[in-house]
């Protein structure tokens, strides 16, 4: 008999898009929809997570992932701790190891890393028992914003599959891009890297995508722009000749739009710097601009993913 797939997404951890079957995606963003309605009603208290421990562990800063890790995590029910690195013994010289294995000495249930080195989180994970989610490892991967990414354009575009998406500035820095070319491609679009040849990842063939580094030809045609901060903190060095030459090639302006298709969705996973890789107008156009639609997504994923990695605590395994 052929083997039937299972359907549901049932993994220890999120590490990585990378690895992932169509299915398991597929999975974490059914369940996620249901949170989308959920997350508009007035009570949205759930005790899904009633009597598990999440700790959001943090060590470069974020507004977005970490405020949504923790509203996921209170709307399930669960008890949150956020870790502030700056007021723990992390300062003191304490290692990525010993603090993991402290925490779990504390018995979590799960644990959201996020972490300026790759590979950090998935090597912590090997030093605890409770479910870890990345929530973004150096340049690596950044799998939940590639999950409420996916969501986005799913609920703004009916599909996934058969969209051509524009993937757009520092690609060589971005842990958003990796993981998104990673979902967009298991889930059927066909995705584009543009940007200066100084922030395309060496070896960029390795890819099979098609590279621009002119960015009207990169657009021409395309359903989904989606741009990427200049991530200047993990640059050595100068990548571009100034923020005003960057802006004027490769920043998103009315003009450069005109080359996709002219419903084409803008996507941004934030912090965005205005002026730099995106024109405040076509940030803020209501029509075409889905960036807060993002941050709505990241709640409902993020709760989708608590769920899934909790579900066999509650299923009693
Ligand atoms: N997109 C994203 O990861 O944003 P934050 O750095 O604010 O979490």
């Amino acid at each position: 008999m052929p083997e039937t797939p299972d359907l549901a997404f049932r993994r220890r951890h999120l590490l990585a898009i990378e690895g992932l079957h169509p299915f398991e995606i597929a999975d974490l963003l059914d369940c996620a929809e249901g949170y989308v309605a959920h997350n508009r009603k007035s009570d949205k208290k759930l005790s899904t997570l009633r009597g598990l421990t999440q700790i959001n562990l943090f060590y470069e800063n974020s507004t977005r992932t970490r405020t949504s890790f923790e509203l996921a995590g209170k709307r399930l029910g669960a008890d949150v701790v956020n870790m502030s690195v700056s007021g723990s013994s992390i300062k003191k010289g304490e290692t990525l190891i010993d603090t993991a294995m402290t925490l779990n000495a504390m018995h979590p249930d799960a644990l959201v890393v996020r972490h300026g080195e790759s590979g950090a989180v998935a090597l912590l994970a090997h030093h605890v028992r409770c479910a870890v989610i990345n929530a973004g490892d150096g340049s690596h991967e950044h799998p939940t914003q590639a999950l409420l990414d996916a969501l986005t354009i799913r609920r703004r575009r009916g599909r996934i599959e058969g969209l051509t998406v524009a993937i757009c500035g520092d690609v060589l820095h971005s842990r958003v891009a990796r993981s998104n070319l990673l979902l967009l491609q298991a889930m059927g679009a066909s995705v584009r890297l543009v940007g200066p040849p100084t922030l395309l990842p060496p070896a960029i063939e390795t890819f099979q995508v098609p590279t621009f580094t002119d960015m009207r030809e990169g657009l021409e045609g395309c359903d989904i722009v989606m741009m990427l901060r200049l991530q200047t903190e993990r640059m050595q060095g100068s990548f571009v000749p100034s923020v005003r030459e960057y802006f004027r090639l490769y920043g998103l302006t009315p003009d450069k739009l005109k080359a996709a298709k002219p419903d084409a969705l803008i996507m941004h996973p934030g912090p965005m710097n205005r002026g730099v890789e995106i024109d405040g107008v076509v940030a803020d156009d209501i029509d075409r601009s889905a960036i807060l639609d993002q941050v709505e997504m990241g709640v409902a994923v993020r709760m989708a993913c608590l769920d899934a990695l909790t579900r066999h605590l509650r299923d009693g395994d």
